[in-house]
């Protein structure tokens, strides 16, 4: 009796806790812990931020880099958002901002917000890219949706929503995303951390997303499905055919 009250105890506050209800990291030391020495590691292997090599070809719909080193969730994203032509953008979870910044040079007419949860991450994001600082601010995606928050045409993540696992937070942040967007959701996640089309489809059927439809299309790389895109209208790019095929949708961590 007494170990088994131990026992449950301990999954209330103990190790047991972290493992069923915490997200993947803790926010408040990211930044230091793993953020921080990740960018430096990647830094040396890619081009993070774009330089004049890298631009939108609007008649072939296609991003040419040249021989700079984009990491293909970054070619994807922003080529995706080019086709897609939105003229506002908000990225949840910005970090240091790399791509808040890359949009703005690619696309100088968007207007591009950033939001993320830490500010220590909004911290090292003012060192990293102070030219877009102003365009960023404090958010927590997984709280009730705010009207201090902006309103665009697109909102996207890029690996966010993946390590968002208390209890049903990651499906609060789903559903501001769509609450925020006018027209396109894109999730440039891994697709194995939660079963993103599910979920989207049981937020829309509870009614918690103020969309009338919701029209799931992918963008390429390599010729194969690589980023989710959610769109209010059905859109130019792929249409989604097999969840399964996106990036470690089958090896399922959920
Ligand atoms: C893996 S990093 C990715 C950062 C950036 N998107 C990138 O690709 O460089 C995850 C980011 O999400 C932020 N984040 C985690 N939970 C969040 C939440 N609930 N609301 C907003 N941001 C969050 C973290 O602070 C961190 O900056």
């Amino acid at each position: 009796m007494a170990l088994e009250l131990g026992r449950r105890l301990g999954n209330l506050v103990g190790p047991a806790r972290k493992r069923f209800f915490d997200d993947d990291f803790n926010w408040d030391t990211y930044t230091k812990d793993k953020y921080g020495p990740q960018q430096k590691q990647l830094d040396a292997t890619h081009d993070l931020r774009l330089d004049e090599r890298v631009y939108f070809d609007r008649e072939a719909g296609r991003l040419e880099t040249g021989d700079a080193k984009l990491h293909p969730n970054s070619k994807t994203l922003y080529e995706a958002i080019g086709i897609l032509d939105v003229k506002s953008t908000l990225e949840v979870g910005c970090g240091g901002g790399d791509h808040v910044r890359n949009l703005q040079a690619l696309y100088p007419e968007m207007q591009v917000n950033g939001g993320d949860r830490s500010q220590e991450q909004l911290k090292f994001l003012r060192m990293r890219n102070p030219e877009i600082a102003d365009r960023t601010f404090l958010q927590d995606i997984t709280m009730p949706l705010s009207l201090q928050w902006p309103r665009v045409e697109l909102v996207y993540s890029q690996a966010v929503i993946m390590h968002i696992k208390t209890a049903v937070t990651h499906l609060n942040a789903l559903a501001n995303m769509f609450n925020l967007a006018a027209k396109y959701v894109v999730l440039m996640e891994n697709y194995g951390c939660h079963p993103f089309v599910e979920d989207i489809k049981r937020l829309h059927r509870g009614g918690h997303l103020d969309w009338d439809q919701i029209n799931f299309h992918v963008h390429h790389h390599d010729g194969n499905p690589y980023c989710l895109v959610v769109a209010r209208e059905p859109c130019s790019l792929p249409v989604l055919e097999d969840y399964d095929a996106l990036p470690n949708a089958t090896k399922r961590r959920y």
